[in-house]
């Protein structure tokens, strides 16, 4: 069972284009779609925003779905300045931006017996890799720093790009690696670029969900089809 997962119905409307023939069940006040891509059996789902809904859906996915690999299509907002709207880019690792106990000496996205970075997956970036050869597109990798904020402020941007060395924001990553690591759960990161966390973050982000959502989309769709071959 491979689990592809969003956030917002925006972000699965076109893997679901992909799997046609879906039945659809719904646990703690999510709907799972199962079905059969290319005769491998598939779960698509999106969790709703922020750390705590990605977190039961990837759980839900792991432990009821059995996943065996987890691969997550969305959209970011840019840190780095070289990520343009619609540009790809692959988490290398993720953190959480607003997890904060430096009250007592612990550095920033750190919690005891956690981890400040949670590694992605290197079998399933060098499945990326391919594709991206293959079709030519050009695909970003780094680190994706997540927390339960929208940012739209060039001050919170410069600050989470600075303390993480981050290149992209999103609500849902980091939470998703930390389910998926806790269970030994292959898992993959994708986001296509929506807006710049700046001013008009807002404004972009609604203007480029649909169509970055697409681009992200299709690239994990073309990585299931590698994986499952
Ligand atoms: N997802 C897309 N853009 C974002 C932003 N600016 N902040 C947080 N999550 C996002």
């Amino acid at each position: 069972m491979i689990a592809l997962m969003g956030a917002m119905p925006e972000e699965i409307e076109p893997i679901l284009g992909y799997i046609k023939d879906y039945s659809s069940s719904e646990i703690a006040g999510n709907i799972y779609y199962t079905g059969k891509y290319k005769g491998v059996e598939v779960v698509v789902a999106y969790s709703k925003i922020g750390k705590v809904y990605s977190a039961l859906t990837a759980s839900v996915m792991v432990q009821h779905f059995k996943a065996k690999k987890l691969l997550f299509s969305g959209v970011a907002g840019a840190l780095s300045d070289d990520l343009k709207i619609g540009d790809l880019i692959a988490a290398r690792k993720l953190c959480q931006h607003d997890l904060d106990i430096t009250a007592f000496g612990h550095p920033y996205g750190y919690v005891p017996e956690g981890k400040i970075y949670v590694d992605a997956d290197e079998e399933l970036l060098i499945i990326a890799r391919e594709v991206a050869k293959e079709k030519n597109i050009p695909l970003k990798e780094g680190i994706i720093a997540t927390g339960d904020q929208f940012i739209a402020d060039p001050a919170k941007k410069e600050w989470i790009r600075k303390t993480f060395n981050a290149d992209a924001i999103e609500m849902e990553g980091a939470a998703v690696a930390v389910v998926c690591d806790a269970f030994g759960v292959p898992f993959f990161i994708l986001r296509s670029i929506s807006d710049a966390a700046d001013m008009d973050a807002g404004f972009d982000f609604e203007k480029f969900l649909k169509s970055s959502s697409k681009i992200s989309a299709d690239f994990i769709m073309s990585m299931v089809d590698k994986i499952i071959r």
